[in-house]
């Protein structure tokens, strides 16, 4: 039986969510940025949805998550609301939308909760964004922090590999999160540091961290859905566990459509009006 097939389905909530670390038990954690996809992953028994800003590489097949836009976002984030009966959906407020002053991240943080019904936002960094957490928290809208590997200062590292590896990068890392949770947010990512760092990070702070390439020492885990489906297949890294092959499965239907379309195979009688 699906989670949604009982009587009363139970919306995830902040309050569960810190509920769930306290006693221990692992929060699970995947992106979607649109209807369908939401609904399938939210049927399953998700706890968050994150519509990330990952949607500028994965729908829009851009290099980076700095094109996307707030509109865009917004757009994504409407889509995956629509679809979601259960799981607490999170959007990521994109490149360029908080990070100047707090009064447009808060304006940011309204329109997204306002216009997609999301239930949250998520920001990345940690005291460079301290004003900007703070006000958005004010206005009573939920702040998942993001530290470790943040996408949006890519051309900033310079690289895709494993952040806080050096003592003064980890303990920044370490002042950052406790600098989120005093502010008021409700969980936090760390993406790509390493699992001991992410250990520690878990055991200091008391709201839900939930970890991508961080280790299994975390509260929680979050993959790209793409990539753990196997549609996207160009992003391999030792993190990702693939759970199906979907890229290959669907390149075969559509091979298959295209022959029977070609041999008049399709459609047949049965088909037909
Ligand atoms: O945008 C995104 O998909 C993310 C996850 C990788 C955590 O931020």
């Amino acid at each position: 039986m699906s989670i949604h097939q009982s009587s009363n389905v139970k919306r995830i909530t902040t309050h569960i969510l810190q509920e769930m670390k306290n006693r221990g038990e692992k929060i699970s954690m995947l992106t979607a940025y649109d209807f369908t996809m939401a609904g399938i992953v939210d049927t399953a028994g998700i706890d968050i949805i994150l519509v990330g800003d990952s949607a500028s590489n994965v729908m829009a097949g851009h290099e980076t998550t700095l094109p996307i836009t707030l509109d865009q976002m917004i757009y994504h984030a409407t889509s995956v609301v629509r679809g979601v009966k259960r799981a607490f959906v999170v959007v990521d407020i994109p490149f360029g939308s908080y990070q100047g002053n707090s009064s447009e991240a808060l304006r940011s943080a309204i329109r997204i909760m306002k216009e997609s019904g999301g239930h949250a936002v998520k920001v990345e960094g940690g005291s460079e964004i301290k004003e900007s957490v703070s006000r958005i928290l004010s206005a009573g809208v939920p702040v998942m922090g993001h530290l470790g590997l943040t996408p949006q200062s890519i051309y900033k590292f310079g690289t895709y590999t494993v952040r806080a590896k050096e003592e003064t990068e980890a303990q920044k890392l370490l002042d950052d999160a406790k600098i989120l949770e005093d502010c008021g947010c409700f969980a936090i990512v760390l993406e790509k540091i390493p699992a001991s760092l992410a250990k520690k990070v878990a055991e200091s702070i008391s709201i839900p961290i939930i970890g991508i390439g961080a280790g299994p020492h975390v509260d929680g885990q979050v993959l790209v859905v793409h990539d753990m489906l196997g549609i996207t297949q160009e992003f391999q890294p030792r993190f990702l566990r693939q759970y199906a092959d979907l890229r290959a499965d669907m390149n075969k239907a559509v091979q298959n459509y295209i022959k029977d379309v070609k041999s008049k195979d399709f459609p047949n009688d049965q088909e037909s009006y």
